[in-house]
């Protein structure tokens, strides 16, 4: 398969394929599953944009009822370190006080977007509040960290299934690295 190249730059190589994620996304589910029970109110919020992709691939793996909801944040901008300054817009309609929210991110990188987001998630206290995110790159230890953890990722910018290098790659049904 050619690797593709854009304006932004051009992939190395294949990190997850696609049926790598697949599988592991499937998992999961399963395991999300079996974390709640049927009767609990379960909130999926995915952090965009990146999230979209697993975001839909996910909640289909989810074998009990849950709601699913988006937020918006955003810090890297056209570059591949982080700026340390997080854009948050968070949308206060979706309330989450007294429900099962499961904070769903495409990767965890520096940490600062969880910084930011999760005192303000908690202030609209939820009656429980976990992190699943597909990729997590180990370099920080959070005060509280991913319950859910796709793959232990490489030290290396990653695109693909939703992430994105200044808006090129998210389309790709897999994750390569630059
Ligand atoms: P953090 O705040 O550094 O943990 O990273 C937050 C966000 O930056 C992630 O949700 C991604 O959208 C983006 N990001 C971090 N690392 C990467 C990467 O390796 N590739 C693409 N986007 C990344
Ligand atoms: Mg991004």
């Amino acid at each position: 398969m050619d690797l593709p190249l854009t304006g932004n730059g051009r992939l190395r190589r294949i990190v997850y394929s696609a049926g790598d994620i697949r599988r592991r996304v499937s998992e999961l589910g399963r395991e999300i599953g079996e974390a709640y029970s049927a009767e609990d109110d379960v909130l999926v919020l995915g952090m965009l944009k990146g999230s979209f992709i697993f975001v839909a691939d996910l909640v289909r793996e989810i074998p009990i009822p849950i709601h699913v909801d988006f937020l918006v944040a955003g810090s890297y901008g056209n570059r591949m370190t982080t700026s340390g300054e997080v854009r948050l817009f968070y949308n206060p309609q979706t309330s989450i006080t007294g429900r099962n929210v499961i904070l769903v991110e495409d990767i965890i990188d520096s940490g600062n977007t969880l910084l930011r987001v999760l005192p303000l998630l908690l202030k609209g206290e939820p009656a429980n509040l976990e992190i699943c995110t597909l990729l997590h790159k180990r370099l920080i230890r959070l005060p509280k960290d991913a319950r859910w953890v796709g793959f232990d990722a490489p030290e290396e910018f990653l695109v693909g299934y939703g992430l994105d290098f200044g808006e090129d790659f998210r389309h790709l049904p897999y994750i390569g690295a630059m």
